[in-house]
């Protein structure tokens, strides 16, 4: 278990506390830092429906498609589900070293299925994302659940600017990662650490303890195209604005990978918001490759050990228990 600089200990990341679940009176204070995108979306929307947690921010990286999209499609889809109440920060406009093609062509070249949807009426936050992180994690310190669902770059960022962050942070969930280097951006890396692998590694060099839901944890947790076809029936206009922005990405999946559609951001959600659901999960030293040839970008997990150090790389997740929470996003409302 990690130490931390005020000397307390951090919670076993899997351990239900009051604190991680929300059970007391007060929700857990969640700031997702994502770059919506369509799975992006689904995740945000699971968020929106929990009562336990209380979304008190949404920072926005560039990645799936470029800054000006990802900001548009965060605050349409806070539209869509009533929650304009939630700030939305933009951050960094691209990887911190080197560029890196977007995943247009997964997501629609607008990063929302390119449907044309009508802009929301409202208008960003000027508070740039890697200043809002801190200073939502002081306002909320020692409590705060921070998701990570997008390149890390705004993240890397903060702790560029304040070091101290993780300290303040109870528990940091990332989307990212090829655990035995099973890749999607390349054969070994995954996309989100692919994107931006020195912000990455800027990350998981600071934070003591993060629970990564990888890619390859996305694979083994498919949802089957005719029942995500029937959640999307749902009576609610978060329904049909899901069905329509997933349409293309569920149609290039069903090419490219057959009956499953693979929603990596909302399986990882799932481990943000109710972390009990994991059925198996191991703790190993992971370094993030910056230099490889073929290699750029890959979460290279030692697997000799030693146990017990490193990254809480979840392994298996209660299906049923995904797929609730996913049919509930989108029928709410
Ligand atoms: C990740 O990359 C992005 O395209 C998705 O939104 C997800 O966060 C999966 O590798
Ligand atoms: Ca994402």
């Amino acid at each position: 278990m990690a130490g931390r600089a005020d000397g307390a200990r951090l919670p076993g990341p899997l351990q239900i506390e009051e604190t991680m679940t929300g059970t007391a009176a007060a929700p857990v204070p969640l700031l997702i830092d994502t770059d919506p995108g369509v799975d992006d979306a689904l995740a945000l929307l699971m968020a929106f429906n929990d009562p336990a947690h209380r979304v008190v921010g949404l920072s926005i990286a560039a990645g799936n498609v470029g800054l000006a999209h990802t900001v548009r499609n965060a605050l349409k889809l806070c539209e869509v589900a009533g929650r304009d109440d939630i700030p939305v920060f933009p951050g960094c406009a691209g990887p911190l070293v080197h560029p890196c093609e977007d995943a247009a062509e997964v997501h629609g070249a607008d990063g929302f299925g390119d449907i044309g949807y009508a802009p929301a009426e409202r208008e960003a936050s000027s508070e740039h994302a890697a200043l809002a992180i801190l200073r939502l994690s002081h306002e909320h310190a020692g409590r705060l659940l921070l998701v990570a669902l997008g390149p890390l770059t705004n993240l890397a960022l903060a702790l560029r600017l304040d070091p101290t962050l993780p300290a303040r942070v109870a528990r940091l969930v990332v989307m990212g990662g090829a655990v035995t280097g099973h890749g999607n951006l390349s054969a070994a890396a995954e996309f989100n650490v692919g994107f931006d692998p020195e912000a990455a590694k800027v990350v998981f060099e600071a934070f003591e303890r993060i629970e990564l839901a990888d890619w390859e944890a996305t694979l083994a947790h498919g949802l089957h195209h005719d029942r995500v076809l029937e959640w999307l029936d749902a009576d609610s206009p978060r329904a049909r604005f899901y069905r329509e922005i997933s349409e293309r990405t569920r149609e290039w999946s069903v090419d490219r990978r057959g009956d499953h559609w693979h929603s990596a951001d909302a399986l990882a959600m799932a481990l943000a918001l109710q972390p009990d659901g994991v059925l198996e999960s191991v703790r190993r030293p992971l370094r993030v490759e910056t230099e490889g040839r073929h290699a750029r970008g890959a979460t290279v997990v030692d697997w000799r050990g030693p146990e017990g150090e490193g990254v809480d790389i979840m392994l298996g997740y209660d299906q049923d228990r995904f797929e609730s929470l996913v049919r509930a996003a989108l029928a709410a409302g």
